[in-house]
């Protein structure tokens, strides 16, 4: 897929213009922790998250990525205590509010991933879909908001559709699965960041990651600028992508 990057932007130094990911994955996680260290309750993290979103964006931007997904809310998320659950949906429906025009201006298309089920609070559904429609016909870079999202729910979902269907077993093709995911347009991430210092995926994107490159970084959420982005592109940048093929 081409990958054209506006000519005003100069990419950070270490980068190779002709070998930048076109779809970055997020696990926005720590804030929780980085909140704790610092003597503050928790949503305090998550307000901070907030910056270092659209900082992320930017670089993203800068680098010429097309593809954006962020991680803000898993289906295992709705487990924590209510106080901080009703928080975090406040808090993704006013960052929606405050964000979206700006992001509309710079060529951001924003979509969701995930369920919209009961549990989602119907405010925050409608700025989701004001969202959408705002920015429905930008092109430069599509970020999407995984939102009460599983990737063992997605799959269940997608399955459900065929057999809804009456989709043959013959015709349960990778294909066919895949063409029933949230957004069947959407290229598969090449890069998997996830920040504090967790190796593990929880539940993100489980059939699309089947051969992303995956970067840990100890950083926390709401500390990760775009310079992290730019280093962790560069560290996928240093591997060699094979697909269970041999060395070319
Ligand atoms: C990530 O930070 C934000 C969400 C999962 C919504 P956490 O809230 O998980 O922060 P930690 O992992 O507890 O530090
Ligand atoms: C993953 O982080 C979900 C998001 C970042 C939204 P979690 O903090 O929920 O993951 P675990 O519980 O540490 O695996
Ligand atoms: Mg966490």
């Amino acid at each position: 897929m081409p990958n054209p990057r506006p000519s005003h932007t100069s990419l950070p130094p270490g980068i190779d213009p002709g070998h930048v990911p076109v779809h970055v994955a997020c696990v926005m996680d720590g804030n929780g922790r980085w909140a704790s260290s610092r003597g503050l309750p928790r949503t305090e993290g998550h307000a901070a998250g907030e910056e270092a979103l659209l900082d992320t964006v930017e670089g993203a931007l800068d680098l010429g990525i097309r593809w954006l997904t962020m991680f803000a809310f898993s289906t295992e998320n709705w487990r924590r205590p209510a106080e901080e659950v009703r928080y975090l949906m406040e808090f993704n429906e006013s960052l929606l509010v405050h964000r979206r025009d700006e992001l509309n201006e710079k060529g951001v298309r924003i979509r969701f991933s995930g369920r919209r089920d009961w549990r989602v609070p119907r405010r925050v559904l409608r700025r989701m879909d004001e969202s959408i429609a705002l920015t429905r016909g930008n092109r430069r870079m599509t970020l999407t908001m995984a939102f009460n999202y599983g990737g063992r729910a997605e799959i269940v979902d997608a399955v459900r559709s065929l057999v809804s269907d009456g989709v043959q077993p013959a015709d349960v093709t990778e294909k066919a699965i895949r063409s029933r995911t949230y957004h069947p347009d959407q290229p598969d991430p090449d890069l998997v960041v996830r920040t504090s210092g967790e190796f593990r995926i929880s539940n993100f994107l489980l059939w699309q990651i089947a051969y992303s490159e995956l970067v840990f970084t100890d950083v926390l959420w709401p500390d990760f600028r775009r310079q992290h982005l730019f280093d962790a592109v560069a560290e996928y940048q240093r591997r060699e992508r094979r697909y269970g093929g041999v060395r070319g």
